[in-house]
């Protein structure tokens, strides 16, 4: 942590603590309180977080209000328009751009690991055909453990690294057949000549019976989603992840628990509920009742792929994603689709209304990244498995990070209990 000069003083019924306060690179000064309690019996208290760091770290930063992200400092823009994911990927695991060797060897090393081991397949027989890919995604990954016992000893630094290399490679495999299961297709195994995202294009929609070729622009703008979703600080399912492995568990399990966390309408979930809702509003003449819905306070109706925690003025990978769904929309000559018509007059109409800009709503990368994959050809289901084989290397850099911090703790939050003082327990016949 950076220097620890200046301080806050806290007074409690005239009694006066000194809190240090820690300076990041960028972003708000964070006061540190962890004496707090030792010192002054109290607890703070921020359900959500809303005002909580839970750590240090120096992989992803945002501000909120600027419409931010950075990667290792590198803006996402530039990253998605110049990079590719699994270079990103390397920058997130490794703190920096790599070289031209360091990135074939690396690519090499991700390629390899694409398989899953044999015995795997009779698992994911075991779910039912109509289970949500993401339902077979947490239970997969988290049976990776009874798999890959030479990478979950998380005392040796060597087995993490291979534990996350295998985590990135085989979560496109495992997204593909959760999806092929689904659809009563066979599944594809992976393909070693082709890059990461044709790789995956190719195990969703190729099938024994005929050949498929990967259009480039598609795996191109597959690669941007991959890259648009890598990271994103601590969010719920990073935290969730920092979470379980801070009682050190192994990483399978970790990761099963971000995809958990991830599966909410509120997180991950958001682009398949934004979808839906697009195709529910139907036609742009239809808007208007469902932004009056978003406004009515006794209407649980939210607008989907709208707001963020973090992003008060908008949201960058939302820029980048409205860009590739025009060029993906305009590639497969659906550019009238009714659905991106219904987005776009959708977004013009939210944003020129004083709720939307009084409470600082703006899309997010949830809004238009739907769009791209139905026209893709993946149905909605597939849509939040999509992000959480994004994010694996978000969840796995956090989790090897937080792994090498000396300093770090079981998470062990406190609470406002609010319950019954203690009481006698009485005989079930005197109540
Ligand atoms: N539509 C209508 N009103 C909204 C929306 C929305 N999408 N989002 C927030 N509000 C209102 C909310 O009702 C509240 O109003 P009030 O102050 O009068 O009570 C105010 O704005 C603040 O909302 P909040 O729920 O306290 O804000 P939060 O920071 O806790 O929630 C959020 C952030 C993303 C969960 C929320 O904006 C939301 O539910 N959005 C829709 C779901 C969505 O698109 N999620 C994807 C997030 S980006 C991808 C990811 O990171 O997973």
């Amino acid at each position: 942590m950076a220097d620890t000069q200046k301080t806050a003083t806290l007074t409690i019924d005239g009694q006066s603590y000194e809190l240090p306060i820690h300076s990041p690179t960028c972003g708000p000064d964070v006061i540190d309180i962890r004496k707090l309690y030792g010192q002054a019996g109290v607890f703070t208290y921020d359900p959500g977080f809303t005002s909580t760091a839970a750590c240090d770290s120096t992989i992803t930063y945002i501000d909120g209000d600027k419409g931010e992200l950075l990667h290792r400092g590198y803006p996402i823009d530039q990253l998605a328009g110049d990079s590719h994911y699994l270079e990103v990927c390397y920058l997130l695991l490794y703190g920096n751009l790599p070289s031209k060797a360091e990135l074939e060897k690396f690519e090499k090393t991700i390629t390899m690991h694409t398989m899953i081991h044999e015995q795997m397949h009779g698992f994911f027989r075991g779910f039912r055909r109509d289970a949500h890919p993401m339902a077979t995604m947490v239970g997969v990954v988290g049976a990776m453990s009874a798999f890959y016992h030479d990478s979950t000893d998380i005392t040796d630094p060597r087995q993490r690294e291979i534990a996350s290399h295998r985590l990135i490679a085989k979560m496109p495999t495992i997204a593909a057949m959760a999806y092929k299961y689904s659809i009563g297709q066979p599944f594809v195994y992976p393909r070693n000549d082709l890059d990461y995202a044709a790789n995956f294009l190719h195990m969703c929609f190729a099938v024994p019976a005929e050949e498929y070729n990967v259009d480039p622009i598609l795996s191109r703008a597959m690669d941007r989603i991959f890259t648009l979703h890598a990271d994103h600080e601590q969010n719920a399912s990073t935290s969730t992840v920092r979470l379980a492995s801070s009682s050190g568990a192994n990483p399978f399990a970790c990761i099963a628990a971000g995809i958990a966390c991830l599966w909410g309408p509120a997180h991950g979930g958001a682009n398949q509920a934004c979808l839906e809702m697009l195709k529910e509003i139907g036609s742009v003449d239809r808007i208007p009742e469902f932004i009056a819905r978003a406004k009515d306070k006794n209407d649980p109706f939210r607008l989907m792929g709208f707001g963020h925690r973090v992003y008060k003025n908008f949201d960058p990978r939302a820029t980048v994603m409205k860009q590739s769904a025009d060029e993906v929309l305009d590639l497969l000559g659906v550019e009238d689709n009714p659905i991106l018509q219904v987005a776009k007059e959708l977004e013009k109409q939210a944003l020129s209304d004083p709720y939307f800009a009084e409470k600082k709503l703006f899309p997010n990368v949830d809004f238009y990244s739907g769009i791209i994959l139905e026209a893709m050809g993946f149905p909605t289901s597939m849509f939040t498995p999509i992000f959480a084989l994004s994010r694996t290397v978000g969840w796995v850099s956090q989790w090897k990070e937080q792994l090498g911090d000396p300093g770090m703790k079981i998470g062990r939050p406190r609470q406002l209990y609010k319950g019954e003082a203690a009481r006698d327990y009485t005989p079930v016949d005197e109540r």
